[in-house]
């Protein structure tokens, strides 16, 4: 295995990087009590364990799926395997419908990997496309034809981005040789973007010169809303008032709210920070919680703000969730500080029976949390724009798995509990900005990676797609985390009682343990119905179509872990057949797969295939001049770039069906 890194990678294998210090429970006792912690470790738990903690929502649906004998996912499997190109299930077209580089705003110039700039890359589609949101354009003759696509550009990976660069690592700066002018196409090539898309005679395209095109990139000037705006740990230099902020970092995935706004998710922001922590800085405890900074990028070399040496506070201005109005091009986008600071992997809602709604989201660090926020205000389903601002006033909480089956949703309100100012917490504005250590205070459970947290609208179960933790030890498995060295990760259901998202305790339940089934050792818990095609591991991304299906995405497969590539599978939750997984389609080699997002009719499917030809995540080295793969334009002067595709069905029709 060669030395270099990549961004991903470079996370994954980073020592400390955010650490959860506590002691908090991880509920090794409580699985002893519950499943019994030998069988764990023998990974002997299989389809009994899975029959044995079945909903009785399944079971009440099972009838009815026995009855129409059930697969819900009706297409050939495509093979499970790595190669340089994507591949979709028969019958299916993926066509790519906008790339890195790609124009976005009106009058882009074609892209040229050769004579990059920022001023170029500002109007061109950004880098490692992530999450997807499909906004139905008002009074489109078919709201499934025509609408607005938001799309989150997490990440740049420099080695496969710019011509001559050699990943190394001196003194904690990878790419030592990183300009000046590199670093600002690196910032413009970040943030997100909004692009019109139409379908006509069957093939989705972009709508060039949009009204609506926009680009968000690390400097498009943003506003602090909720309880920590303009508060003194948030004031820089550049903004005394501290709720101005310049752009947004490593959006990774996001949601789509009733009223018709994007909310795109702050992840990994901690690896933009650049500078020594010193422990008499004020952010120290905060900022070590957070692994802040990371030296991931060189741009503190360029732009004093990200440099904490220089500008202490601006770190604490990313991490949050970012709400923007897509069809208002000069929208100022709002970073929303009630949902709290994290390493969001998303934020996707639900209208909770009474209302009010309600945001579920991942910390995506192993042994960190699932935070869940309850708007005070209903929403107002007549009138979207009296929702503008509902997103700035709720209760915000985290989750306590316990060996009963029971969730504890643990308020993290300013006052209650240890949240007291004795404890550093003096107004809810520090709550949010250190959340993560709010929620050790309060014995949350330290989980293996929160990705995606979403609820299926049509059974209103939420799912928890928990990535992986090579990390965790076996003294510390517990009921909701039952595996040590969690390599491929695993699924968890949660039941809120009587579809109440509000409510203070739910039920929840193992979906699936991911890996595979056929090696004893993993403990994988796929059904028997599940071909070799069928399993995966590390679930990252799940999305519903509009008839209550799951599908899964991945992040972090290979030939040498899995022997697959990353891709989406078709997972059965209901019923005898829940469990079984079908897999639909596979990316390039290095690439993961993100967004998965149908339009309401179901019949197009949109994923973002992000860093293909990553070299860590191909497991073989990588670079501009000799990618592993020269996805999807296959021509030898140009780069692989990361990409939407549309896939439909060919001859038409809703997908799987
Ligand atoms: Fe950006 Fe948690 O994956
Ligand atoms: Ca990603
Ligand atoms: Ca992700
Ligand atoms: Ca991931």
């Amino acid at each position: 295995m060669r030395e270099t890194l990549s961004r991903a990678r470079a996370y994954e294998e980073s020592e400390d990087v955010g650490r959860n210090p506590t002691d908090n429970p991880t509920i090794g006792d409580v699985i002893a009590a519950r499943l019994g912690r030998r069988d764990i470790l023998k990974g002997a738990l299989g389809v009994a364990a899975i029959a044995a903690t079945v909903s009785p929502l399944a079971l009440a649906a099972a009838s009815k799926a026995n009855a129409e004998n059930a697969n819900r996912f009706r297409f050939d499997e495509v093979e499970a395997g790595v190669d340089q190109n994507h591949h979709v299930a028969a019958g299916y077209d993926a066509d790519v419908l906008i790339r890195w580089g790609d124009p976005v705003m009106p009058g882009a110039p074609a892209f040229d990997p050769m004579k990059q700039t920022a001023a170029a890359q500002r109007q061109q589609f950004g880098y490692n496309c992530d999450f997807i949101g499909y906004f139905p354009m008002p009074g489109a003759a078919n709201p499934s034809d025509h609408g607005l696509l938001t799309v989150n550009h997490e990440y740049t990976t420099e080695e496969l981005m710019f011509p001559g660069l050699r990943r190394q690592d001196v003194k904690g700066i990878l790419f030592a040789e990183m300009t000046a002018d590199l670093v600002n196409v690196e910032m413009a090539a970040h943030g997100g973007a909004v692009i019109e898309v139409r379908r006509e005679n069957g093939k989705w395209q972009v709508v060039g010169n949009s009204k609506y095109a926009r680009r968000i990139d690390a400097s498009t000037p943003m506003e602090i809303t909720g309880p920590a705006a303009g508060h003194a740990r948030l004031q820089t230099s550049a903004d005394p008032s501290g709720r101005r902020v310049l752009g947004m970092l490593n959006n990774c995935a996001g949601g789509v709210t009733p009223w018709g706004t994007w909310l795109t998710c702050e992840e990994n922001f901690h690896g933009y920070f650049h500078g020594k922590l010193s422990d008499t800085q004020p952010e120290a405890r905060n900022y070590k919680r957070y692994g802040v900074p990371a030296n991931w990028y060189a741009w503190g070399k360029f732009h004093d703000r990200f440099d904490v040496n220089k500008e202490p506070n601006e770190a604490n201005r990313f991490g949050w969730i970012v709400e923007i109005d897509p069809f208002d091009p000069n929208a100022v986008p709002k970073k929303r500080t009630a949902l709290g600071r994290a390493k969001h992997e998303g934020a996707a809602g639900i209208i909770n029976s009474d209302g009010r709604y309600v945001v579920y989201s991942g910390d995506d660090e192993r042994f960190d949390y699932v935070y869940r926020f309850v708007t005070t205000a209903r929403v107002d389903r007549a009138n979207p724009q009296a929702n503008r601002d509902i997103l700035d006033d709720g209760v915000l909480s985290v989750a306590r798995y316990n060996a009963d089956g029971t969730v504890d949703w643990l308020p993290l309100v300013q006052g209650q509990a240890l949240l007291t100012p004795e404890n550093g917490f003096s107004s809810q504005a520090d709550v949010v900005i250190e959340m993560r250590r709010a929620a050790d205070l309060l014995g949350a459970t330290k989980m293996d990676r929160p990705e995606d947290v979403e609820a299926n609208p049509a059974t209103q179960n939420v799912y928890v797609l928990l990535t992986n933790n090579s990390r965790r030890k076996p003294d510390q498995v517990d009921a909701a985390n039952p595996r040590a060295d969690n390599r491929f990760g695993h699924i968890i259901e949660m039941i809120p009682p009587g579809g109440d998202h509000a409510a203070e305790k739910f039920r929840w339940e193992m979906l699936v343990r991911c890996g595979d089934p056929t090696v004893a050792d993993v403990g994988a818990t796929f059904s028997t119905d599940t071909s070799r095609n069928g399993w995966f591991g590390m679930p990252d991304n799940v999305a519903f179509d509009s008839q209550g299906r799951t599908w899964i995405g991945t992040d972090g497969n290979s030939k040498s872990r899995t022997g697959r590539a990353d891709g989406l599978w078709g997972v059965e939750t209901e019923g005898p057949r829940r469990g079984t997984s079908r897999h639909f389609y596979r990316v390039p080699v290095g690439a993961e797969l993100c967004g998965p997002c149908f339009t309401p009719d179901d019949e197009t499917l949109f994923v973002a295939v992000q860093h293909p030809a990553e070299g860590q995540s191909a497991g073989q080295p990588s670079s501009f001049e000799e990618p592993v793969t020269r996805w999807p334009d296959f021509k030898p002067d140009m780069p692989p770039r990361p990409s939407v595709v549309a896939i439909t069905k060919r001859g038409g029709g809703k997908i799987a069906s």
